[in-house]
């Protein structure tokens, strides 16, 4: 039998897929490691960590399924954009990777905009300089770690690390390349003008691949460890966002796909490059060769839910063991029971900060309209119907530029588990709502990139029309959307009044 494998180097951990050549899904695999916080707002992970577990899962994997190493036709990879893995002469890791949450470049990125121009980083990134992004980090390195940056012979993403001790290439792809702020999105390369301005020599940096393009060959001292065939074709991949929307089949115009994870993400596929003159959404190239895609991230979707459970919800875990249900299902069952809106209670969630459409660390959550008819169930309500509207946030910034989105999104994530809140996304989008029978989302992605690319399938649009099948939908009802119409005016507003109180407090704390 012939199969395919998608590995995901994401931030928890790694997770590992393996699909026969229709797309069934034949098992998956996790292996966690740990994040390192030195300090407020730094987020760090050990790169050797990711190979360890690499290895570990797949010969987790492989055991699970009973699938012979010989029997993987290519592998795909995928995982948390951004980071910066700092290599020396002879390939030892010399700093931890500084992570795509991590938030200690504020001066970095003011230097860039210096540098480079605000306008011109702009112009060819198609993006704002995120603290979050790859080139601050490289110029923090280099300023605060002097001794340790003289010796970096090469930088990379986290996947194309785990590429590297797959295959001994240095390579990358153009979706997580976006994501540097050192990359021609338009011209899909790295740009020479950013990089001569900063002073970062491009050989620093890997080769550049489309997604399906075959990067290298999996090594012998890696088959043996690992049980994969010597020689397996590995695929460029690409980001973890850009391979969900492949595993979500958003790889033709008019797509778009909301994932409610810890994170909030709407991901729209475009033809061309179209950009948000205000740079609120970022515009990436797509792991769909020749192709980009635009995306609103929020940092606290899931994550805003979660802590609701974790603080006010203790009543609800213990109803949960005890029935052996999920808590979220308890919490869910209650917003049920009040009107849309939630009776005048509106929730900002902005609890760790904004990245879109608000790039601001100092925003913060809030309760506006907190009355005495609001009970716990109210509150769960307006937080859902909060992160709910922060996702619509970015969708109306895609209607204002023209990009073209149709009539029905993709839902996946694990928010999108809930029928309730799939038929609230409808209501407060006003666009109906699917989900696929496969979610697994980026690793899938990265599977299917697999298969294109060692020529199994024809091309990804292709490949996505064969594989996904949509499972459900949810047609979003007139009266709601336009009661949540309503609420979500107010909502809009509630930032730019509070913007300035946001500051304020943070110069307090
Ligand atoms: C995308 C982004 C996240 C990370 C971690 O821009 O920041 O998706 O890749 O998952």
């Amino acid at each position: 039998m012939e199969y395919l494998m998608g590995i995901d180097v994401g931030t928890t951990g790694v997770k590992i897929l393996i699909i026969d050549i229709e797309g069934n899904l034949k098992g998956s695999s996790t292996v966690e490691y740990p994040l390192i916080t030195p300090k407020p707002g730094w987020a760090e992970q050990n790169p050797v960590d990711w190979w360890n577990a690499t290895c570990l899962c797949i010969k987790k994997i492989l055991k699970k399924t009973g699938i012979k190493g010989k029997e993987i036709r290519g592998i795909g990879l995928t995982g948390q954009m951004h980071g910066a893995v700092f290599l020396d002469q002879n390939n030892n890791v010399i700093y931890p990777a500084i992570l795509w949450c991590d938030q200690r470049t504020a001066e970095e990125c003011k230097e860039i905009n210096n540098i480079v121009g605000e306008d011109k980083v702009f112009e060819i990134t198609c993006n704002p300089v995120l603290t979050g992004f790859q080139a601050p980090k490289i110029l923090w390195l280099r300023k605060n770690k002097p001794d340790i940056y003289k010796n970096v012979k090469k930088i990379l993403l986290p996947k194309d690390y785990i590429r590297f001790c797959l295959t001994g290439e240095f390579a990358t792809d153009v979706s997580d390349a976006s994501g540097t702020s050192l990359f021609d999105v338009r011209k899909r390369n790295w740009s020479e003008e950013i990089l001569g301005k900063l002073n970062i020599p491009v050989e620093f940096l890997p080769k550049v691949y489309e997604g399906t393009e075959i990067t290298g060959y999996v090594k012998k001292d890696v088959a043996k460890i690992t049980g994969l065939n010597e020689n397996t074709p590995v695929v460029a991949g690409g980001g973890d966002q850009a391979c969900g929307g492949v595993g979500n089949g958003i790889v033709e115009e008019g797509k778009v796909s909301v994932t409610i994870g810890t994170s909030g993400v709407v991901f729209a596929h475009s033809e061309k490059v179209i950009v948000d003159p205000k740079g609120r959404l970022h515009t990436f190239c797509h792991a769909v060769p020749g192709k980009w895609h635009l995306m609103g991230v929020m940092l606290s979707a899931g994550g805003s839910f979660r802590w609701l459970r974790d603080t006010l919800c203790d009543e609800e875990k213990k109803e949960g063991k005890k029935k052996k249900i999920d808590p979220y299902e308890i919490m869910i069952e209650k917003a049920k029971n009040i009107p849309v809106g939630s009776e005048g209670l509106i929730f900002l969630p902005y609890l760790t900060g904004e990245r879109c459409p608000y790039p601001d660390p100092y925003a913060r959550g809030v309760f506006f309209g907190l009355s005495l008819k609001h009970t716990k169930s109210h509150i769960i309500r307006s937080v859902i119907e909060g992160i709910t509207f922060g996702l619509k946030d970015s969708i109306e910034i895609m209607k204002e530029i023209n990009l073209p989105i149709g009539e029905k999104f993709i839902a996946s994530g694990g928010g999108s588990k809930s029928n309730f809140w799939c038929q609230l996304m409808a209501d407060i989008f006003g666009k109906n709502i699917a989900r696929l029978e496969c979610q697994e989302g980026a690793p899938f992605g990265a599977g299917i990139l697999a298969g294109v690319g060692i020529g199994l399938f024809e091309d990804v649009k292709s490949a996505c029309k064969k594989i996904l099948k949509e499972k459900d939908i949810f047609l979003y009802n007139e009266e709601n959307f336009k009661k949540y119409e309503n609420f979500y005016r107010i909502y809009k507003e509630l930032y730019p009044s509070l913007k300035k109180n946001f500051d304020n407090l943070s110069q307090i704390l």
